[in-house]
């Protein structure tokens, strides 16, 4: 079995810089035609200068690609540079949560008018929706106040990341057209269970952590309903090898490698392959505004044997094997 269609478009990928990055940007350019690249950099993307050097960077890596670029949301951001450097996105990640530089994160109504501003450019605004594991309190804080701000501005489109929770995908469902969120494959793949069962998988540690079935559940059901407002961003986030053992793990994966695979066999099994293009090629495009690509990829129901070691990196499903691959993947 063969599926054609539109390159997809990865809405939440992790590049990275330095020496590492080609070889990561080469890998999402064989599966994606265009991705939003996140800006936590160190130091992370702050100005159109910053923008523009990493920009520069990827395309030097991946010279026929299509890069699409944020920053991170600072009270100093200058909107109408960022956005004539080509900003798509401006970052949110809220205080102590994530691999993010955290000095300027507060909290979103800090922001007021950098978001208004945001909203008069045409803007997104991109959220790190992540509920701390810590506090019960502050739990739902970061959506409950995204939701505010979608009333607020409601022309300033906002993206919840990689959503892990029913609430959350309830919350999407119910907020306004300007609302949407992204969600991975590990999410819609794995749960708890698989992270921390009988032994605990550094490789299967991300933020927001990985939830239970009723979760999972809901994220699943959501991706392959074919409302608009639910598409992909991988999150792929690599972590060289020592930074994924010892005493103080660092959350993210690398799920590039194994992404479109794992998604072919989510929406088999929920008997919605042909909703799979709208979710990994279409919404996106579509809220972002950005233009559709005549290329193509396909995909084939031939088994992937996942290396244990992919760009220097232990990917996602390492050593694993799965039913779906992209065909001739390395030769575009
Ligand atoms: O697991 C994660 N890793 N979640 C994020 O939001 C950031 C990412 C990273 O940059 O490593
Ligand atoms: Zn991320």
């Amino acid at each position: 079995m063969e599926l054609t269609f539109q390159k997809p478009f990865d809405a939440h990928l992790h590049l990275r810089q330095g020496a590492v990055l080609s070889g990561y940007a080469r890998r999402a350019a064989a599966f994606f035609e265009s991705a939003l690249v996140m800006p936590n950099t160190k130091p992370p993307i702050l100005t159109a200068d910053d923008l523009k050097r990493y920009r520069a960077a990827i395309t030097t890596a991946v010279p026929n690609w299509r890069p699409l670029m944020s920053f991170q949301i600072h009270s100093h951001a200058d909107i109408p540079a960022l956005k004539a450097a080509g900003a798509v996105a401006g970052k949110y990640y809220p205080a102590g949560l994530t691999n993010a530089d955290s000095s300027s994160c507060q909290t979103l109504a800090d922001f007021d008018s950098v978001l208004a501003q945001m909203e008069e450019f045409g803007i997104v605004l991109s959220v790190h929706c992540e509920a701390p594991l810590y506090s019960e309190e502050v739990r739902h804080r970061v959506l409950d106040e995204s939701l505010e701000m979608s009333v607020r501005f409601p022309n300033l489109k906002i993206v919840l990341e990689h959503i892990s929770l029913e609430r959350e995908v309830e919350a999407v469902r119910l907020a306004g057209e300007n609302v949407a969120a992204t969600l991975t494959a590990h999410h819609l793949t794995f749960t708890a269970a698989d992270f921390i069962g009988s032994k605990l998988n550094p490789h299967l540690f991300c933020k927001p952590i990985l939830q239970n079935e009723k979760h999972r559940g809901a994220l699943r059901a959501a991706a392959v309903s074919g409302n608009p407002r639910f598409f992909f961003g991988s999150d792929s986030a690599p972590h060289l090898p020592e930074f994924k053992t010892g005493t103080a793990v660092s959350p993210g994966i690398y799920s590039m490698p194994v992404t479109l695979p794992l998604l072919a066999c989510l929406f088999e099994e929920a008997d919605s392959l042909t909703a799979l293009e709208s979710f990994v090629s279409v919404f996106g495009r579509r809220f972002y505004g950005i233009p559709e690509t005549s290329e193509k990829i396909t995909m084939i129901k031939k088994k992937l044997k996942v290396p244990f070691e992919t760009d220097g990196v232990v990917p996602l499903c390492a050593g694993a094997e799965l039913p779906w691959s992209v065909k001739e993947s390395e030769e575009k």
